[in-house]
């Protein structure tokens, strides 16, 4: 059907473009992934405290540096630049934080990354546990119209909205918002759409102690008679959030909609080791989204494997501006335009990346089905066996023990074999959900039930 160029287009998560996103088969879809060896993965996938531990302590450390000079020199102008350098790095490079550390891929050591997690939310205003779901929508529908619930240039284009969100507007009133409806016992109609019941309780929760802290620091600053706690708590939204959008705006800004190709819908963009640092690695966009299991630490490598079945990546910031704002522009009067990303010559679907046992192998023997040869599943390892149109996942854990479960995740469509087991857990490829092997319980959001155990035996 040919879009219509005047017709508005409906971004909310309850209208009419929803139902056209399931029927059309854009909802919870199978997105292309670029070839990638199992040994290749296993080794991006590994996890590890140290790079996050590292970047962590420089980034508090700054955040602290330049809080500590902005109290010395309050008052002169010299309190200006560490301001600058502080506000910045508390509301905008938080936005990085608060991502990686939610995919739980940035530290090895679970806790901490929710520690980060709730800290650099609180930072950036977003509500922890909505931002949560939030997101795993949007890896689940990136830029599906009617689905995503992070489209951040919805077209047309508004261009007051485009300017908002550099002074840290935007973002902020809506997220205000929701807190002010959340923090009174009800939660807003939209985020109801992907929020499960069971989080409603601690989202109302956080929104009155997020409400309370602020409330505190009005007080402070009053009773104090100095605005520098808001400088400190606050502010910062306003005076430092410009730095995120001239980075996020990068990733999908002008590209294609209602695409299930990150290729196209996505944008790897060369940065330096100073941006790098603080966006973390985000830069790497395309092979963030195909493969989100991979830690930011590992992503140049992950580029480096999968470039050449992708679109030339952009050269620097200001080379992926000079792209975005003319198709911005072009799509405030035709909001059918978009950028048509080209693919290289040869860049194709992957055939097959994991061993997969299907059922024409299969040697069925007084009622047991012989799945795999021990040798054909290392440790640590998964694969996925499909059989009388089931798929099946058979697991060996480190320990040296072995599982099988349903092949597919019990929150979407995702294949269990594609994900990482990590002791005795498999952590789902799609949205770092996790199940415990031993009972299938779910052990990590967005996953809520349970995954069916298949009896297995060694022989
Ligand atoms: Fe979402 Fe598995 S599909 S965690």
């Amino acid at each position: 059907m040919q879009e219509s160029k005047t017709e508005i287009r409906d971004y909310s998560l309850v209208g009419k473009e929803t139902p056209i996103a399931i029927k059309n088969g854009l909802a919870d879809a199978d997105w292309y992934q670029s070839p990638v060896t199992r040994e290749q993965l296993r080794e991006l996938l590994m996890r590890k405290d140290g790079p996050a531990i590292r970047d962590t302590i420089l980034w508090i450390g700054l955040i602290f540096g330049s809080g500590f000079l902005v109290y010395l020199w309050w008052g002169t102008w010299f309190a200006i630049i560490p301001y600058i350098i502080y506000s910045v790095l508390y509301a905008s490079t938080s936005d990085s934080r608060w991502h990686e550390s939610s995919h739980g891929t940035a530290f090895k050591t679970d806790w901490m990354n929710t520690v980060l997690y709730e800290i650099a939310s609180f930072m950036v205003l977003r509500q922890s546990n909505v931002w949560r779901w939030s997101h795993t929508r949007h890896h689940s529908d990136t830029i599906i119209r009617g689905r995503d619930p992070e489209i951040a240039v919805p077209r047309p284009p508004r261009i007051i909205k485009f300017i908002r969100s550099f002074l840290g507007l935007g973002g902020p009133i809506s997220e205000f918002r929701k807190l002010f409806i959340h923090a009174s016992g009800k939660i807003d109609a939209e985020v109801a759409t992907y929020l499960p019941e069971s989080d409603y309780k601690t989202v109302i929760l956080k929104a009155r102690i997020y409400l309370a802290i602020f409330l505190a620091v009005i007080v402070l600053s009053i009773i104090s008679g100095s605005i520098l706690p808001l400088m400190y708590i606050g502010l910062p939204t306003l005076f430092g959030t410009w730095l995120m959008p001239l980075y996020s705006l990068t990733q999908h800004a002008g590209l294609q909609e209602n695409v299930l190709d990150h290729r196209l819908n996505c944008r790897t963009v060369y940065m330096n080791r100073v941006h790098r640092f603080l966006y973390w690695n985000m830069n790497y966009h395309v092979e963030h989204h195909m493969f989100p299991l991979v830690p930011y630490h590992a992503l140049p490598k992950l580029h480096e494997l999968i470039k050449d079945d992708c679109p030339t990546p952009y050269d620097s910031i200001t080379d992926a501006f000079r792209e975005i704002i003319p198709a911005v522009r072009k799509q405030m009067k035709d909001p059918t335009y978009y950028v048509d990303r080209k693919l290289p010559e040869g860049a194709g679907k992957l055939e097959d990346k994991f061993s997969i046992t299907s059922s024409k192998d299969i040697k069925v023997a007084n009622g047991k089905i012989e799945v795999c040869t021990l040798d054909d599943l290392p440790k640590g390892e998964v694969i996925r066996f499909d059989f009388e149109q089931k798929t099946y996942a058979v697991y060996r854990t480190n320990f040296d023990n072995y599982y099988a479960t349903d092949g597919i995740c019990t929150h979407g469509n995702s294949h269990l074999a594609e994900g990482i087991v990590i002791d005795e857990l498999i952590e789902c490829s799609k949205h770092n959900g996790r199940f415990d092997l031993k009972d299938g319980s779910p052990k990590r959001m967005p996953v809520c039930a349970t995954s069916c155990e298949v009896s297995l035996q060694e022989s």
